[in-house]
């Protein structure tokens, strides 16, 4: 019986993740009836009830209250099946319009089995993987009650220092837009059924171009760049059906996210017809006051409201003024309405007011399912890219083999950030996959307890490298030290780990790092003591089985990174997307070459470095494979194409290597000359081709030329006719162009 039941749950996360899937929020006219109906009969209290977001905390009694007299729209932090339905008893049978509670939950990166982190999902450029992985998350949180996460972030991320560059996509817009559709599908399934949860898109927007990667800090974008870059993602997730949006904690060019009525409501609800939920960060309806742009809760009540936002998250600033702000005229009770209109609308395609309870024990049995976790360990197998390999890897069969490292037994860690449900007890770590899949061949010597111990010896650690045939290093970052409010000044490995690998690497034995970490580090002198470099991100649950496969041979990587790898952390912010100076680099003289008392411009006068140059250590989408791939004949089908044609490019794939293996086809371009200029490439497509060895296949890609339009200076969407460049490669920096002209 549980075991049809998880069959069939599996059955609905293939469906939900197919491209054509997703909610379109206003196509259900009941429930437009149905919600006009409710709020006809709402007392303008009631309705500010609705507005307000508290996080529950597991304690019914306190908000028991509260509940009954209509003041919670909805609840965050509980996910104890039985206290949800408690809260859920008091909110529906307790209160005078029964209207059900919204349960929200950060539901990240999984539920209970947990995903790799969100970087490490985009570096699979699978998006039906990622599709089942919120699927998979979906069936968990919401069998116990909870039916709305707060993902997926968006926030386009260009600076590793930021902590939560872990939990989005990377640098790249396209490929961003990309993965917010597959998790808005794989989370809202096909609303309505219970297994569904809203998807909350984060955070709206400009969040990720903090400055200085600190966070919570002041963002200066432009419009143009808001729009070209970092509102594609948000764009496409809205089209997908996402039913919720959540405003960011940063100020764009002095107006804080909760209070601009702009992005808000000109953009999101206007141009791109958004009528789903926008609720606030925590309290950030508040920290408009520290931020200087609100004089009190009431004035940045008023600010929020006007703006466009449907609930508070923890400011209590609607409950305890909206009525007041109302009744003096200063918001509109039809503002009021709309926002109410939305937050019903959201519960009534849920099916809560059908039904608003969950089976605690049924809730159990979902959790962790054989399905769930095969999907967990595909994504950390997919995820995980090869940066180095200099012959060692696979492994050969039969090598004693020294496992070390902080995080080659660190349960906690290696689940990463944002996982308030991950456990420990039902994470499989490093050590574990390789005590089974090599029995009697794995001996362990730690070297270092945790990521940001210092030591000044490694002595048993080294002694046991001598005595191994190959070592294999996990290290990286402990969870804690990426995520919210978690940045970085120095992206170099902490700690004594950098020592650790170059006492092994004297030891005159190969040495393997693999890297779990929440951001793209600095590697590059780690690179130096190794020979061979697996980057796994924070890999989850599954982490150790799949890197075990990875590291044996038995799954051979495919993992492109979605962030380019810095050589130095004063290179930020370094991504491939960047716009051309009028003075490119072009391979000048570094630091060491200049002569003493050199003239002023005997260096040349281009854009780079004296110390790291400009390039950096791996380009965007760059990964290797244990076997090679080569790209030929590339050819379009025509030279010149209309704005509504499509551009059509052929090419021979082949796998010229040994071994089966895929490769991420990454299809790039350039637009030459623009009304403003334009970046030196932009990832328009990407497919994954799996290829047996010595395989030869014509693969073909289409893009519509409409997918070349940006805003330009009128600050109208569209595509400018003009030349272009096209490249299909396996990473952002390689491949060779082919011309076209849009006319
Ligand atoms: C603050 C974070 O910025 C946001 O991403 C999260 O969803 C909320 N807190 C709720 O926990």
């Amino acid at each position: 019986m549980k075991r049809t039941k998880i069959v069939l749950l599996s059955l609905l996360a293939v469906l939900a993740c197919s491209p054509q899937a997703g909610t379109s929020v206003g196509s259900c006219p009941d429930v437009e009836a149905r919600v006009d109906e409710i709020l006809s009969r709402m007392t303008l209290a009631e309705k500010i009830g609705q507005m307000n977001q508290v996080s529950a905390g597991g304690d019914v009694a306190h908000y028991a209250d509260a509940l009954r007299k209509g003041q919670v729209g909805s609840i965050l932090n509980e996910v104890d099946p039985d206290k949800i339905n408690a809260f859920q008893r008091i909110a529906v049978e307790e209160s005078r319009l029964g209207i059900p509670l919204l349960v929200g939950r950060d539901v990240i990166h999984g539920f209970h089995t947990v995903f790799p982190i969100p970087l490490g999902l985009a570096a699979t450029f699978d998006t039906a993987l990622v599709c089942r992985g919120a699927r998979v998350a979906a069936l968990e949180a919401s069998a116990q009650g909870v039916r709305w996460t707060f993902s997926p972030m968006l926030d386009i991320a260009r600076d590793p220092r930021w902590g939560r560059i872990a939990e989005g996509s990377g640098e790249d817009p396209f490929l961003g837009a990309r993965m917010a559709e597959a998790m808005v599908r794989g989370y809202q399934g096909s609303v309505p059924d219970s297994t569904s949860i809203a998807a909350c898109i984060k955070h709206f927007v400009g969040y990720g171009a903090a400055e200085g990667g600190r966070d919570y800090n002041s963002t200066f974008l432009t419009e143009r760049e808001l729009r070209n870059v970092y509102s594609p993602p948000f764009e496409a997730a809205v089209k997908a059906g996402a039913l919720t949006l959540m405003t960011s904690f940063n100020d764009n060019d002095g107006v804080p996210s909760t209070g601009n009525r702009f992005i808000l409501k000109d953009i999101l609800r206007d141009e791109w017809g958004f009528d789903g939920l926008v609720v606030t960060d925590w309290n950030s309806m508040g920290e408009m006051i520290p931020h200087g742009f609100g004089t009190d809760r009431k004035d940045v009540a008023e600010k929020a409201a006007n703006a466009g936002v449907d609930m508070d998250m923890m400011t209590f600033g609607f409950l305890s003024h909206l009525e007041e702000l109302v009744k003096s005229g200063a918001v509109k009770e039809k503002t009021i309405d709309s926002a109410v209109r939305n937050i019903l609308r959201v519960k009534m395609l849920l099916g809560l007011f059908e039904q608003p309870y969950v089976d605690p024990a049924a809730a159990k049995a979902v959790q962790y399912a054989p399905e769930h976790l095969a999907a967990a360990r595909q994504s950390a197998e997919e995820s995980a890219i090869l940066l180095k390999n200099n012959g060692v890897l696979p492994l050969r069969e039969g090598l004693r083999i020294l496992v070390t490292g902080p995080l080659a037994d660190a349960p906690h860690d290696q689940l990463g950030t944002w996982c308030f449900d991950g456990e420990k007890e039902h994470t499989i770590t490093p050590l574990r996959a390789l005590e089974a899949r090599y029995p009697g061949q794995i001996r362990f010597e730690p070297g270092l307890k945790y990521s940001r111990q210092r030591r000044d010896r490694f002595d048993e650690v080294t002694a046991a490298a001598r005595q191994a045939d190959v070592v294999l290093a996990f290290v990286g970052e402990e969870s804690i030290l990426s995520g919210e409010a978690h940045s970085v000044a120095d992206l170099n490995l902490k700690g004594s780990q950098s020592e650790l690998l170059a006492a092994l690497k004297a030891c005159g034995k190969p040495v393997v790092a693999v890297v779990m970490a929440g951001r793209p580090l600095t590697v590059e002198r780690d690179l130096a003591h190794c020979d061979a470099m697996l980057y796994s991100f924070h890999p989850g649950t599954m982490g150790g089985p799949a890197l075990a496969g990875l590291l044996s041979g038995d799954v051979n990587p495919s993992g492109k990174t979605p962030v380019t790898f810095l050589r130095t952390v004063g290179q930020v912010p370094l991504y491939y997307n960047h716009h051309m100076t009028g003075r490119p680099y072009n391979g000048e003289t570094l630091l060491d070459d200049i002569d003493l008392e050199a003239g002023q411009t005997s260096l040349g006068n281009t854009s780079y470095y004296l110390d790291y140059g400009a390039y950096p250590l791996f380009p965007f989408g760059y990964g290797l494979s244990y076997t090679s791939f080569a790209y030929s004949g590339a050819a379009l089908d025509k030279e010149t194409y209309g704005t509504d044609d499509t551009v059509r490019v052929r090419f021979t794939l082949s796998n010229t290597g040994s071994r089966e293996g895929t490769e991420v086809v990454q299809l790039y371009v350039r637009d030459l000359v623009g009304s403003v200029t334009r970046p030196v490439k932009e990832l328009k497509a990407f497919r994954r081709e799996t290829l047996k060895a010595g395989e030869s296949r014509t693969v073909e890609i289409s893009l519509p030329v409409s997918e070349l339009a940006f805003y330009g200076l009128d600050m109208v969407k569209k595509v400018e006719p003009g030349e272009f460049r096209l490249w299909v490669a396996g990473d952002s920096a390689s491949g060779e162009p082919l011309s076209f002209k849009v006319q």
